[in-house]
């Protein structure tokens, strides 16, 4: 299921995109706030960022950039040569991302896309394993977007926590949106999931303070 259309959408998350700044957060039930650095990803990829960009290129082929953002990542990998989508529920994300040249969707993850099956590459980056709060169905649903020797490069939280949680962005004002899922996983409850999902580890590293996985499409035919 994914998150409700007003979520992301119709609250603070889209004024600070458009703004370039924050300060930004996810308000749990509990009280208890998660930053989002919405200035870092309104800047120019950098630092963490390029061991996911290296991977990418290694892949050799066309990248889903999965809750794109204001699309660094994506206008990165094109200068790179690298072929790449965004693809995002919020209109002021996907505007960034083609004012930086980037192709992107204004489209859930969990709606039809263009060359499902066929990815080579498929990121879920700043904590978007988090996406519609349910990381087991988003992992079978970018498994399902990618080539049977495709890559999904995720990015996990630094700790190892497994949590479902129901948020609300909160904007510098203290206005909040609309309440919807998320989750936050470290890398053991992401690859917990993995298998089920027809993925398997192929990779982990950290860099910058971040902590990424790289899960191969566990096909027979990949693994051959
Ligand atoms: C934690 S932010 C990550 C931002 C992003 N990676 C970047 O570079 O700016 C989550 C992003 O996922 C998007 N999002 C949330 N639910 C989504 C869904 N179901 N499908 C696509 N994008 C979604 C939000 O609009 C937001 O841009």
């Amino acid at each position: 299921m994914s998150a409700p259309a007003a979520a992301w959408v119709e609250d603070p998350f889209a004024d600070a995109v458009r703004a370039g700044r924050g300060p930004l957060w996810l308000r749990g039930e509990d009280g208890a706030r998660i930053f989002l650095d919405v200035e870092r990803w309104c800047a120019p990829a950098a630092g963490g960022d390029q061991g996911l960009l290296l991977r990418c290129v290694r892949l050799g082929a066309p990248v889903v950039d999965l809750g794109c953002g204001p699309g660094r990542l994506v206008a990165a990998l094109l200068a790179r040569g690298v072929p790449a989508l965004g693809v995002d529920v919020t209109g002021a994300a996907v505007d960034r991302t083609r004012h930086l040249g980037g192709p992107a969707l204004c489209r859930s993850v969990f709606d039809r896309l263009p060359a499902e099956g066929r990815w080579g590459g498929a990121l879920l980056a700043d904590g978007n394993v988090g996406i519609g709060g349910d990381p087991g169905l988003l992992l079978r649903r970018a498994a399902e977007l990618l080539a049977p020797a495709g890559v999904l490069l995720v990015e996990v939280e630094p700790q190892e926590v497994d949590e479902r949680l129901t948020v609300r962005v909160e904007g510098a004002d203290g206005r909040l949106g609309p309440a919807f899922a998320w989750a936050r996983c470290g890398a053991g409850a992401v690859t917990r999931r993995a298998a089920a999902a027809g993925l398997v580890e192929a990779e982990r590293w950290s860099s910058h303070g971040r902590r990424f996985l790289a899960l191969r499409k566990g096909s027979p035919a990949a693994r051959a």
